[in-house]
């Protein structure tokens, strides 16, 4: 029984050397939360509609097969991961996330959702916010079990972290209807004021979650989107006025309430990611960034290939780097890439308070 027994203890601490070994290996660990824009997989795990497991979604990514990512290639994510030097993520649903994987951190995204719960009714099952954050918390205990939970801490202390939400309380909650619950409740002002209180206490509940470095997107020009300017927009393309009005309201407060929250708290943890302005410079000048068009949709039908789903039967561009957005809503894995560019690059009007280069560099010194 005694040789067996310790042949046991020696496989017990080898694991425990390899996970350790792994965990020194990865680097930093990195965990997104939010919408559509960044969920790269979660939803094809859930009876939803709202979700992009079918061709041609994928059509560019590595595997050419869908992924569950709502892009034709890689999303905003997968090129954070490759400057990080790690894997791409996998969805936190994904049963393959586990062991030496999870020290890599996990995706949380879900398409669909918004910082209210009542964001994606439609969609019916998908995962919000505060489910996000449980799973978040199940994480961490997993991976307390891996590496102990004081390293378990310590890397979500040092990892870094990616949050988009928003876009989906405009478009799939006050403007989804003529007279939606939301608009007959709250003047756009007064809506715009409450998604600010609310995601005020989502980022305070990632900082208590152990989140130290988080990159809080702002949403994009909402109007501007080929889903609006076939549903909404004036003739010649113009954007929709009440959707950008929407965004003009909105974006600066969030920016105001980031600030706000880095001073509270005497430290940057919030990073603002412009990623309005970041648009706005590929549709005021697609060509410069080697688009032939920003409002027209790689994929869809309709006008500015913006209505209904991109499906198997939809329009199909054959040059997809030549489109600023992929479907009716979300961008190319072109657009992506640039977007991704400036997060490490950009001046301090797309990234308040520092570039990603910049908090690399600081973090690898602390
Ligand atoms: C959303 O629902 C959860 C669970 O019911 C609740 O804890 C949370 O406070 C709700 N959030 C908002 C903004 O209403
Ligand atoms: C952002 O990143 C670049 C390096 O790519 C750096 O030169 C620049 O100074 C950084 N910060 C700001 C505020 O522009």
């Amino acid at each position: 029984m005694a040789p067996r027994l310790s042949v046991a203890i020696l496989g017990v601490v080898l694991a425990i050397l390899a996970a350790l070994t792994a965990q020194a290996e990865a680097g930093r660990a990195f965990f997104v939360f939010g919408d559509s824009l960044v969920d790269n997989g979660n939803n094809n795990y859930l009876a939803t509609t709202a979700r992009a497991d079918s061709y041609p979604y994928g059509i560019d990514f590595p595997t050419h097969r869908p992924t569950g990512r709502f892009s034709n290639g890689l999303n905003i994510p997968d090129y954070i991961s490759q400057q990080l030097g790690s894997e791409f993520l996998l969805p936190y649903l994904n049963p393959e996330l586990n062991g030496r994987r999870l020290l890599d951190g996990a995706n949380f995204a879900s398409a669909g959702i918004g910082i209210l719960n009542d964001t994606g009714i439609q969609f019916i099952n998908i995962i919000r916010m505060f489910r996000q954050f449980e799973y978040f918390e199940e994480y961490q205990r997993r991976v307390g079990r891996v590496i102990g939970d004081e390293r378990a801490k310590e890397l979500v202390k040092g990892a870094l972290v990616l949050i988009t939400v928003g876009g989906n309380d405009f478009v799939n909650n006050y403007y989804l209807v003529p007279f939606s619950a939301r608009s007959r409740q709250y003047s756009l002002p007064d809506y715009v004021n409450l998604l600010i209180v609310e995601y005020r206490k989502i980022l305070l509940r990632l900082y208590e979650l152990g989140a130290r470095r988080v990159l809080v997107t702002g949403t994009g020009p909402l109007g501007c989107v080929p889903a609006e300017l076939a549903m909404r927009g004036s003739t010649g393309g113009q954007c929709s006025a009440e959707l950008q009005r929407a965004a003009a309201l909105y974006n600066p407060k969030l920016f105001q309430m980031i600030k706000g929250l880095n001073s509270q708290l005497g430290s940057n943890v919030f990073v603002a990611v412009n990623t309005q302005q970041m648009h706005i410079d590929f549709i005021s000048n697609p060509r410069a960034y080697g688009f032939e068009t920003s409002k027209v949709a790689c994929c869809g039908q309709g006008p500015y290939n913006g209505l209904g789903l991109c499906t198997v039967a939809s329009n199909l561009c054959s040059n997809r780097d030549a489109y600023a957005f992929w479907d009716a809503f979300h961008p190319s894995q072109k657009a992506n890439g640039i977007i991704v560019k400036q997060m490490f690059s950009g001046t301090t009007q797309y990234m308040y308070p520092m570039n990603l280069t910049t908090i690399l560099q600081l973090d690898s010194k602390t």
